[in-house]
């Protein structure tokens, strides 16, 4: 069997029929929603201090719902010239980049932003508001690589993201018996402490990267807005809030497996 490779085959559901990402992200909208005093107060210091034209801000993991468009509309009510108090100054233009896997619905996504844009020009009829000039661009790629130029980015947000890996572990792709997690589709009571240990170093390997590209990649008092799932105990064991549902869900899923191969075989 050939080897998982998450850049390729990890993606959100597609399209916005009844099943996609699109109409099954609320948990993640609320915690966008939740969130957001901290991106607003993060755009305004950024928009504050900005001695460029241009802003550039980008949604690392943007996928292709709603989301990503709340992201937008929040960081265009602030940069808006009316609310803001950077008199005397140029309207700044903004450029946004919605970031993903190469696998997300991009061509959803950009279906999306034209709406979006109507919407937008809409509503600033309406208000009689302008809006600042935005440019929106989608960007392929994983965030474990450099995505941007040195010192060229102002902000990046990025919600319910960070807790993918880059990869499987090395090590777990072979199989070793020690290293399996049978039954699990998470980190359970049974899950072996070698396999446990293997993504808690994957993670720091993988953080450390993130970390190191973000810094290289922004401006001098640039800011990040970063939403991730945790554990809050230290025991790894201790149930995290998102244990209940992946206990549940792991053997409905091998009950399905099984008739799957049992109804093919
Ligand atoms: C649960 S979705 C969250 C989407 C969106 N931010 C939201 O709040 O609805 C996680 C997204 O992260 C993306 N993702 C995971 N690993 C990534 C990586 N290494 N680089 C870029 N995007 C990644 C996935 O493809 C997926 O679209």
């Amino acid at each position: 069997m050939a080897a998982m490779n998450m850049e390729r085959d990890l993606y959100m559901a597609r399209g916005e029929g009844e099943t996609s990402y699109a109409n099954n992200s609320r948990l993640q909208r609320k915690a966008l929603l939740e969130n957001g005093a901290a991106l607003e107060k993060a755009v305004r210091e950024v928009y504050m201090d900005l001695l460029h034209p241009t802003m550039t801000v980008v949604d690392l993991g943007c996928s292709s719902g709603q989301n990503t468009l709340i992201f937008i509309s929040k960081v265009i009510k602030v940069v808006c010239p009316e609310s803001s108090s950077r008199s005397g100054c140029d309207p700044v233009e903004l450029q946004v980049f919605l970031n993903d896997l190469p696998g997300n619905d991009f061509n959803q996504l950009f279906r999306s932003l034209e709406q979006f844009n109507k919407l937008t020009a809409a509503a600033e009829h309406e208000e009689n508001t302008p809006l600042p000039p935005f440019y929106i661009a989608g960007l392929p790629g994983s965030y474990y690589t450099r995505l941007f130029p040195r010192q060229s980015c102002h902000l990046f947000h990025s919600s319910y993201c960070l807790h993918w890996r880059s990869q499987v572990p090395a090590g777990l792709e072979g199989g070793g018996k020690e290293h399996l997690n049978e039954g699990n589709i998470y980190i359970a009571k049974t899950t072996p402490a070698g396999t446990t240990e293997l993504y808690r170093q994957q993670f720091q390997e993988d953080m450390i990267l993130f970390l190191k590209l973000r810094h290289e990649e922004l401006v001098l008092g640039g800011q990040m807005v970063l939403t991730f799932t945790v554990r809050k105990h230290e025991d790894i064991y201790n149930k995290g809030y998102l244990s209940n549902p992946m206990e549940l869900l792991s053997p409905a899923l091998q009950s399905f497996v099984k008739q799957f191969v049992v109804g093919t075989s």
